[in-house]
């Protein structure tokens, strides 16, 4: 019997993806021998209502030297991360501000507080993405962050005004050591800001690409403020934000500090219409997800036995959940895709596809893109004009597989 990861509770698995290898383990043909493969199964604990992953790999198996996830990628993410150093500075920061962000990556968000002169500190356990960010001039420790390092920050550092983490907190297996880490770390005035994709958005959506080795946890408000309140951290705030498909942006205070607005108690009561306390809710989403499977699969078979060229556009970490679960190969998509000049020229985990630069999809636009990176949909269209000014036609899948016009 396998028990929640958050409050011990037996817990089963509502479906099984089957076995999938590390979402960002993009590679080469020599290495296809070992690559590695877990069971990718979700299970929700009607105890604390956490959606959590049974099996994950070790993080060191995911979060290393050759990461390949630099978050700078998108304009739209730079600048949603600079709306928020404006939010923190104006509302959170006391006298002698000091800010702490976990998953700090190439410094996307901590930049900000770096050229402001503003006292931060990044841990970033993957070396590469961390050394990116020490070169943009942010104090950054190479470490994962749980309760023990949270006491040699405050020794060096002293205490923090906020804590922040950004689609981190949500890859964290020991979430209690970062609640317990976090109430050591914050000063009694202080904040912790957390956001990361939203479970109510993936059940509206079926957006099951949000399901990958690294998101252990699918979050709620419900189920944050069930994991927080054990450790004196009160759930004070909330923002759904559009990032990532759907996101939540959590705001978490010592308990009793300060009040919590009205938005609390309506997220949790809309949590509750939506069904998110209920064991049903997921029977229905795994559903929903087979229905996505077999119609995806269904276009993409159609479009090969027609001879027209696909190719996946955005190698994101959620592709290979939908190249794996549905089963789609080389002979499906020609290529994938993608800025990021560390994935080009290796191939997608599990499903091997080739990985290309933007270049090889301007030279000769296929007759249809697959968009893995549906969350970037708005800043990919504005610069595909031309594509779509020469006929080409998009797949997208969630909420459900539609070809454009
Ligand atoms: N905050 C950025 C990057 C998110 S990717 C953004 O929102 O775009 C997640 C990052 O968390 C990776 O860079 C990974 O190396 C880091 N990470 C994973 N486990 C961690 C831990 N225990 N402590 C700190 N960072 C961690
Ligand atoms: P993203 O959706 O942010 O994350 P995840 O890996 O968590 O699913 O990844 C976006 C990927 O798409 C990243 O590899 C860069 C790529 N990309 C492009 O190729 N072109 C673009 O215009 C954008 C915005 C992203």
């Amino acid at each position: 019997m396998n028990k929640c990861r958050i409050c011990g509770a037996p817990i089963a698995p509502f479906m099984s993806f089957g076995k999938m290898p590390i979402a960002n383990g993009f590679l080469f043909p020599h290495q296809y021998g070992q690559e590695y493969f877990f069971e990718l199964a979700p299970a929700f604990c009607p105890q604390c209502n956490m959606v959590q992953l049974i099996e994950q790999p070790e993080p060191e198996q995911m979060f290393h030297g050759e990461y390949a996830y630099f978050a700078s990628t998108s304009a739209y993410m730079c600048e949603h991360f600079r709306q928020l150093y404006s939010r923190v500075t104006k509302d959170f920061l006391g006298d002698d501000p000091f800010v702490v962000e976990i998953g700090s990556n190439d410094g996307i968000s901590l930049r900000n507080y770096a050229a402001a002169g503003i006292r931060h500190l990044g841990i970033e356990p993957s070396a590469n993405v961390a050394e990116r960010a020490r070169s943009l001039g942010v104090q950054t420790w190479c470490e994962f962050f749980d309760d023990k390092l949270a006491h040699r920050i405050v020794a060096e550092h002293g205490k923090a005004d906020v804590f922040m983490g950004a689609n981190v907190m949500c890859h964290i297996p020991s979430l209690s050591s970062v609640f317990k880490g976090v109430r050591e770390l914050l000063k009694p005035t202080g904040v912790m800001i957390f956001e990361d994709p939203y479970l109510g958005d993936v059940i509206e959506k079926t957006s099951f690409d949000q399901l990958y080795d690294e998101h252990v946890f699918l979050f709620s408000a419900q189920s944050i403020a069930n994991a927080a309140r054990p450790h004196g951290l009160e759930l004070i705030d909330l923002e759904h934000l559009d990032t990532h498909g759907g996101s939540m942006r959590y705001f978490l205070a010592p308990t009793g500090a300060r009040q919590p607005a009205p938005i609390v108690a309506q997220t949790l009561e809309n949590e509750r219409r939506l069904g998110l306390d209920k064991p049903e809710t997921f029977d229905s989403f795994r559903r929903s997800c087979e229905a996505i499977r077999d119609d995806l699969r269904a276009v993409l078979d159609r479009l090969r036995a027609e001879g027209k060229r696909v190719v996946g556009y955005g190698a994101t970490s959620k592709s290979t959940t939908v190249i794996n679960y549905c089963g789609i190969s080389p002979d499906h998509l020609e290529f994938i895709s993608d800025t990021t000049p560390t994935k080009q020229g290796k191939f997608t985990p599990g499903g091997h596809i080739p990985v290309k630069p933007r270049d090889a999809f301007a030279e000769r636009y296929p007759d249809y893109a697959l968009l893995f990176a549906w969350n970037h949909a708005a800043e990919i269209q504005a610069k595909e004009t031309d594509f779509n000014a020469k006929g080409g036609r998009w797949i997208t899948y969630v909420p459900k597989v539609e070809i454009s016009q």
